[in-house]
């Protein structure tokens, strides 16, 4: 459906957030389309348990969740290790 809407990258920034597989295509559909990793958004937030930084069970290679996100671009998420 997104790829058939296709929305132009020109001049936009794509923020998406939902069920982590849906995420997965939404990002694979977006970077066909021409949206570079600083202009996609997404959240990690699911992972998060406490929220506060203290039970680290959100941690996603070196970077927290809760601490550093929950929202990250697609360029951040490259840079960390693939356990999503
Ligand atoms: S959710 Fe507990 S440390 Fe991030």
């Amino acid at each position: 459906m997104l790829e058939e809407e296709h929305p132009s990258p020109e001049n936009s920034i794509a923020v998406t957030c939902g069920p982590p597989i849906m995420i997965r295509y939404v990002l694979e559909s977006l970077e066909k389309m021409g949206f570079g990793e600083e202009q996609v958004y997404t959240t990690l937030e699911r992972r998060m348990k406490c929220g506060i930084g203290h039970c680290g069970r959100c941690n996603v290679g070196p970077r927290y969740v809760c601490v550093d996100g929950p929202v990250f671009s697609l360029k951040e998420l490259r840079q960390l290790p693939d356990e999503m």
